[in-house]
């Protein structure tokens, strides 16, 4: 399904890095066994529908579909080639959606939706958490978590994941491939810092592939007042510490 609203021009795309992706995130870069399992122990029988907002290669929902192959998943991404590699890996299972998050109408509601490393994410950086998010513009946030609202019933709860702090680093993979990732701050403008952050896959010094994303930190007075705003209530951090849990007011 490729709904028709999707905004090519001001989003974050994977599409370059999409070959390599898999390669990274599964030497590490992500737990996704222990996000699907902190996902799966907040599913109970009254909540069985879950939603993953930018759901990538599908590697969250793989571990889900393991753990509740009987839950109804859908899962909604921008960037069509990751979509691809997601449908591969889950068979049959579960509803992909080529989607826009901010603007997606699916017209039913969900009892969870999880942002894992996808549209919104907590960065933990200290001792703050700031709200990590893919988009430059904040009004275009308040408008995709009221979205995320719309698509969840009431106390329905939205997960959202919780990552390090965003710095250079470096680390080989295997075939000789190494990553490399280069933040840079742009701008701070009141509750916002701005960053840009470059991916690079790289073997015997050439680049493989190579990607660009604009994305920024909302300080967390200003992302509990946008949250809020969205209709959502924070009840707490999970044990695991894999995601912060808001309800759908
Ligand atoms: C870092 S990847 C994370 C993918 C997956 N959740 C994981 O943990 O591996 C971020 C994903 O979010 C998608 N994305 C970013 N902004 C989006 C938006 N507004 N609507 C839908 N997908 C979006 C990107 O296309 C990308 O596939």
């Amino acid at each position: 399904m490729n709904q028709s609203t999707i905004n090519q021009s001001t989003m974050n795309q994977y599409t370059s890095i999409t070959d390599y992706y898999d390669l990274l995130m599964t030497q590490g870069y992500y737990d996704y066994q222990a996000m699907a399992d902190a996902v799966y122990s907040l599913m109970k029988d009254d909540r069985r529908k879950v939603i993953e907002l930018g759901v990538g290669t599908g590697l969250l929902a793989e571990k889900l579909l393991l753990l509740a192959p009987e839950s109804e998943f859908t899962g909604v991404d921008i960037t069509s080639s990751m979509l691809e590699i997601a449908r591969k890996r889950l068979g049959e299972w579960g509803k992909l959606v080529e989607a826009d998050v901010i603007e997606m109408n699916l017209g039913e509601t969900f009892d969870i939706a999880v942002s894992s490393g996808g549209v919104w994410v907590i960065n933990q950086r200290d001792n703050r958490t700031d709200l990590g998010t893919h988009d430059s513009d904040i009004e275009r946030d308040i408008k995709g978590l009221t979205n995320v609202a719309k698509h969840l019933r009431q106390g329905g709860l939205l997960l959202l994941g919780v990552q390090g702090d965003q710095k250079n680093y470096q680390q080989d993979l295997p075939s000789g491939i190494v990553y490399s990732q280069e933040v840079e701050k742009i701008a701070q403008k009141d509750a916002i810092e701005y960053i840009e952050k470059s991916y690079f896959f790289k073997k015997d010094d050439e680049i493989l592939a190579q990607q660009k994303l604009k994305l920024k930190f909302i300080k967390p007075w200003k992302k509990e007042e946008i949250l809020e705003q969205a209709g959502f209530k924070f009840l707490g951090i999970h044990d695991s510490q894999k995601f912060h849990i808001y309800e759908k007011r």
